[in-house]
């Protein structure tokens, strides 16, 4: 049998290497991308920079010790600082900066609150875009106007795994009664597949969610209609817009798979949520965000409880090129025909 992911290959794409809350100005963080050490750093001014993590003048690690100064990172070994674009502006020693001393930078964007950097198993520039398109905390007062977003909670795993087996779940919808008790699930129209990004849409009747709530009868049975549209662009980010027609609620949830090591992935979820809540005065608006930001708990602690359910068969799963399919299974054909385009080899399905 295959292990997870060796028989996958890494996949080209935008990955997220941290939420931009992990990220304020003058911090710099560490990470793994594809088997390469990084690091990512915002500066004075609010710019984000990433590199690989070793430093060209004699290989400290940056993120051990490195630090912002103004829009340059500075190394913690010779106080060599670098640009943005990699240049090397600085010694530590007031000396001509070697020109040749050069970080290796990598493409970064910041979107839907998660710093997203590219990764192409040659070393390929970005070859699509993701759109800018997250809410943001200001939009609107709810009521009958657009709902007021809160802020994005989020929560990190390390596990076995690869970002097309994780996506996977997006399109798995035999899965969704068996391990995660949705009732009821329909899937509304065939997926869309736009070059890098794939969407589809389903509805389905959703427990409470919340850990133990399936193990008490009377609570089990207390489930809501809720329709779903799944965004992916391309196997590291998946933005699932999720409402509850029936009260007015509406969430973002983000799925964010990046291979670290070879069969291991870090992968980050975020939640945000609007409540329907009228009014514009002081008072409805201080209410209407603690109320916002409790149920954005509650649904963070459902949305937690779902993927600790995947987990342990993610972690244990192994990638079958030639699955033996059955109706009721959604369109995994038609997923994995979407995903192949990430691979530089022909198709992995
Ligand atoms: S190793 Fe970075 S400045 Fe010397
Ligand atoms: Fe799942």
């Amino acid at each position: 049998m295959t292990r997870l992911g060796v028989g996958l290959g890494v996949p080209e794409g935008w990955f997220a290497v941290a939420f931009s809350c992990e990220l304020g100005s003058g911090r710099v963080t560490s990470g793994v991308l594809a088997g390469h050490p990084i690091v990512v750093w915002r500066t004075a001014s609010g710019q984000i920079g990433a590199s690989l993590a070793h430093c060209p003048h004699l290989g400290a690690h940056l993120g051990r010790g490195g630090a912002v100064e103004g829009e340059t990172l500075r190394c913690p070994f010779h106080g060599f600082r670098f640009g943005l674009d990699g240049g090397c502006v600085a010694t530590g020693y007031n000396t001509r900066p070697p020109q040749a001393a050069t970080l290796a930078t990598i493409p970064v964007v910041e979107r839907y609150g998660v710093v997203l950097a590219w990764h192409h198993p040659a070393g390929g520039l970005p070859g699509w875009a993701i759109p800018a398109g997250e809410p943001t905390a200001a939009d609107g007062q709810g009521g009958p106007g657009p709902p007021r977003w809160g802020p994005l909670r989020t929560h990190t795993y390390e596990l076995p795994g690869h970002p097309q087996e994780t996506s996977e779940n997006s399109v798995d919808l035999g899965h969704l009664a068996i391990v995660h008790g949705y009732r009821r699930v329909e899937q509304r129209g065939e997926p869309e597949a736009d070059g890098p990004v794939l969407r589809v849409a389903y509805a389905m009747d959703r427990p409470l969610g919340l850990p133990g709530t399936d193990r008490v009868p009377g609570l089990r049975r207390l489930a809501t209609r809720v329709s779903f549209r799944a965004t992916l662009h391309g196997l590291g980010l998946s933005v699932v817009e999720a409402s509850i027609p029936r009260l007015g609620v509406r969430t973002h949830q983000l799925v964010l798979a990046t291979p670290t090591e070879p069969g291991r992935i870090t992968l980050r979820i975020g939640l945000r949520l609007a409540l329907p809540l009228a009014g514009t005065t002081q008072r409805a608006t201080t209410a209407g965000a603690l109320a916002t930001r409790l149920a954005t708990e509650a649904a963070l602690l459902g949305f937690r409880h779902d993927v600790a359910r995947d987990v342990p068969i993610w972690a244990a799963k192994t990638y079958l090129p030639s699955p033996v399919l059955a109706i009721g299974d959604g369109p995994i054909l038609a997923y994995r025909r979407w995903a192949a385009q990430f691979y530089p080899a022909p198709a992995p399905a």
